[in-house]
């Protein structure tokens, strides 16, 4: 069966089919716990939640569903905050923080890593089926912790060369993250621009290297992509953007509605909302903001330093400033129950599959 694999094996699902964990509110409850019951894996984006509102969604989660689930973090990144380099950041957003009327300016505090301790301490305390991560590697006490519990560990990986080290590091499986992806780039070791690998050629050069089962993500959307990147030697997708337009999903309406509306050619990546490079659509914040692009404060100064300025235009109805995250697929999203979705990708996995069947059985009989 096309759906059976060592990676529905180890993450107890039914289908080859993870919705991506999509952090700042897309992954309500309700949309994990509608991907898991139709025999995905649901996954919370939990990487700005805090320990406590993980534990509660965890358990909101676990009443919607008694099927497995993930729940995706991000490694911590713990940049220095150089004063000039955040006034000056501060200067370049003065105009959009005054059109808006916000008169707060965030302060930009040492980054620690303890909350992201407790965020992985709620995961093990929890004993959730299945965790995810990006932005680099899990630091190897947590590791332990995680494989004590037998929680099975994902990591992200945008090269060949970054698979392997989640491989080394004892990741059980590796997504691994097209340049056609909706979000953060995972980009972990070298610029971002030498890794903006497309999936097609990404996954099959990445099954050649490593031995844990591959799971591709980046412009996956409908069962033509869930099948080729399975013939490609993945043995699982991770879909972000198509079920940020589902109807469970908690994303904004006017991101949701942007997305829908939107083409191919009409996305960009671009730093300038957080410090890291990340897909979404063009608009007026980026087209201004872009000439800073290459001094701006790393990630995630400078999405502290933008917080107010997406939430308030999201406010007050100005898409034109907010980030609006989005893979290079958005002609196939549909706004759906993600129940509907799932059943759409498998049944249109299975029909062309059929087909192919059909047509060998044609050809061998003439
Ligand atoms: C709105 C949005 C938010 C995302 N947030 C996260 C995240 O928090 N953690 C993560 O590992 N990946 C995140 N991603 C990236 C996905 O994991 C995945 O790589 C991507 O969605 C796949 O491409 P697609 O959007 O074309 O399906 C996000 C993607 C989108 C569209």
């Amino acid at each position: 069966m096309w759906n059976e694999n060592e990676l529905t094996q180890k993450l107890g699902i039914t289908y080859p089919i993870i919705q991506a964990g999509m952090a700042g509110g897309v992954t309500t409850p309700e949309l994990v716990a509608a991907v898991s019951e139709a025999g995905g894996l649901g996954t919370l984006g939990a990487g700005y939640m805090s320990p406590s509102q993980i534990r509660e969604a965890i358990r909101q989660i676990r009443q919607l569903t008694d099927k497995p689930f993930g729940v995706n973090l991000f490694i911590p990144e713990t940049p220095d905050i150089v004063d000039t380099e955040v006034d000056r950041a501060n200067d370049r957003l003065r105009s959009f923080r005054e059109a808006l009327a916000i008169s707060e300016i965030p302060t930009v505090e040492k980054i620690s890593t303890a909350v992201f301790e407790k965020q992985i301490n709620v995961l093990v305390e929890e004993h959730v089926p299945s965790c995810s991560f990006t932005f680099g590697i899990l630091p190897k006490k947590f590791i332990q912790q995680l494989k004590e519990k037998n929680i099975v560990m994902i990591g992200t990986a945008t090269t060949v060369e970054e698979a392997k080290i989640n491989q080394e590091n004892g990741m059980d499986m590796v997504v691994m993250q097209g340049s056609e992806a909706g979000g953060h780039r995972g980009t972990f070791t070298g610029a971002f621009e030498e890794a903006m690998i497309g999936t097609m050629a990404l996954i099959p050069q990445t099954v050649d290297q490593v031995n844990i089962p591959v799971i591709a993500a980046g412009g996956i959307s409908d069962g033509r992509g869930v099948l080729a990147a399975l013939v490609l030697g993945a043995q699982g997708v991770q879909i972000g953007t198509a079920f940020l337009t589902s109807i469970e999903s908690g994303v904004n309406k006017q991101h949701k509605e942007m997305v829908l509306h939107s083409k191919e050619d009409e996305l960009t990546v671009t730093s300038v909302f957080s410090g890291k490079p990340a897909r979404g659509i063009r608009n007026e914040f980026i087209q201004q903001m872009e000439k800073y692009q290459k001094d701006l404060p790393p990630y995630p100064i400078q999405h502290t330093l933008t917080q107010g300025i997406r939430s308030e235009a999201a406010k007050q109805h100005r898409p034109e400033w907010m980030s609006l995250w989005c893979g290079q697929n958005p002609r196939l999203c549909k706004q759906q129950p993600a129940g509907k979705l799932m059943e759409t990708l498998v049944r249109q996995v299975e029909n062309k599959i059929e087909k192919a069947r059909l047509l060998s059985s044609s050809h061998n009989n003439g």
